[in-house]
């Protein structure tokens, strides 16, 4: 079969007619067993698409993926592997069939992809993350190591100086014979473990094609670089949108694509034309790029009991308690600003927000030009009310104030 095409059909059948020991890596992304019919409008509403996921039974369900997993190690290259992502539904049922399939000495990682939510629904532990499973075909399989970087929390000597085991097992710095530190190799970074947080496509992002249940490209791209080299062959049998296929072509890896719905292989195609990925400031700066706010103000909303909210211009935070079963948004006043500046980004960000009472904390005196109105109650911060305290006991004194009434001012 020739690469670089997606085909219709039951994968269950369209694999058999791939060579065996022609694959490089074989990713799978089946229905979870949800035992319920997936459906999404795209942005404009002009198309839906489904997929059903709905089972007479849990071994009618592995039966499925026994099959196709059985025919993609037939298909996989000795140095092959396979990722197949499900989540708690049936993932111990999954992880049985696979020891099955490829052997329990070949299992490789649990990879948990970890993203946020922000609500729940159900009664119960909101569920942030999806399980992939990696299995290699043998013990030769390919692997690419993938360094991330270190915390900010690492010890700098941990990066710095070798490692040894002493004679009770314990790891201790490794001292050379004249009892001198021995600096380490060169590191690249941490080794990637197997939690991988990667943000969910949130429903604006522009990668988002109205696919149920459609996986981010830059989750697809880690796997693929992971255990294929360019011009690899990369195959996902439950294709969906393409996903797997554009992050293939985006990485130069060759790529098959199955899947039932003559609607997603129509999508997947048309994704494939033109390569869209959101760029996710999450991964390119790492989660301290969203924590936007100074020492300084998270000191303010902490004073006050507030939560602080990252990537919003107008609010800065919400109170912890709510007023009249309503949220009260917080907003500092920033080094640049006038009050009138601080007035105006507030109202423009509450504006289509349910809000009775706003509060601004002050922390410069520079009030503008036009004085604004305004319902936010204004609080000014410590430092401001020490501040005009300070000034105001000077200009006392300079005009020669009676020292001894100074407390009361
Ligand atoms: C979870 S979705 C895949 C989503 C995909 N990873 C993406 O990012 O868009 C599962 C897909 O499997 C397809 N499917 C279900 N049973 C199938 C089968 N027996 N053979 C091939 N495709 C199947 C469905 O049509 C659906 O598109």
């Amino acid at each position: 079969m020739e690469p670089n095409k997606i085909y219709e059909g039951d994968c269950r059948y369209v694999l058999k007619k791939i060579e065996s020991e022609s694959i490089d890596m074989v990713y799978l992304d089946p229905p979870f067993f949800t035992q319920k019919e997936h459906s999404l409008k795209t942005r404009d509403n002009s198309k839906e698409y489904k997929f059903a996921d709905k089972w007479d039974s849990i071994e009618e369900y592995i039966e499925l993926i026994s099959d196709s997993i059985t025919e993609c190690k037939r298909i996989l290259k000795k140095t092959g592997s396979i990722f197949l992502h499900c989540d708690k539904t049936a993932s111990h049922y999954i992880r049985v069939a696979l020891d099955k399939v490829f052997g329990m000495n070949n299992f490789q990682s649990e990879i948990i992809w970890n993203y946020k939510r922000w609500s729940n629904a159900k009664k119960g532990l909101l569920n942030s993350h999806q399980v992939i499973y990696f299995y290699s075909k043998s013990s030769d399989f390919k692997f690419n190591q993938i360094y991330t970087e270190y915390s900010p929390t690492t010890n700098i000597d941990q990066i710095l100086q070798e490692r040894e085991r002493d004679e009770n097992g314990k790891s201790v710095y490794k001292k050379d014979e004249n009892g001198n530190i021995v600096l380490a190799k060169e590191k690249k970074g941490v080794p990637l473990s197997d939690v991988w947080d990667i943000p969910y496509l949130n429903p604006k992002a522009k990668e988002r094609v109205g696919y149920p249940t459609q996986k981010p490209v830059s989750l697809l791209q880690q796997i693929i670089k992971l255990c294929s080299d360019e011009n690899d062959i990369v195959l996902d049998p439950f294709c969906g949108s393409g996903t797997t296929c554009v992050a293939s072509k985006l990485l130069n890896r060759r790529y098959i694509g199955i899947d039932l719905s003559l609607d997603a292989i129509e999508l997947a195609n048309k994704r494939l034309e033109d390569l869209i990925v959101s760029d996710s400031n999450l991964l390119k700066n790492g989660i301290d790029s969203y924590v936007g706010k100074s020492e300084k103000e998270l000191g303010l909303l902490k004073s006050i009991g507030a939560v602080p909210v990252q990537r919003n211009s107008g609010i800065d935070g919400f109170l912890q308690q709510q007023i009249n079963g309503k949220p009260i948004p917080v907003r500092i006043q920033k080094d640049y600003e006038t009050l009138d500046d601080t007035i105006r980004a507030l109202d423009n960000s509450t504006q289509a927000k349910n809000t009775d009472v706003r509060i601004i904390i002050q922390t410069n005196d520079s009030r503008g030009l036009f004085q604004l109105d305004t319902n936010a109650v204004v609080l000014p911060s410590n430092e401001l009310i020490i501040k005009e305290k300070l000034q105001r006991i000077t200009m006392y004194i300079g005009n020669g104030g009676d020292l001894q009434k100074i407390g009361q001012l």
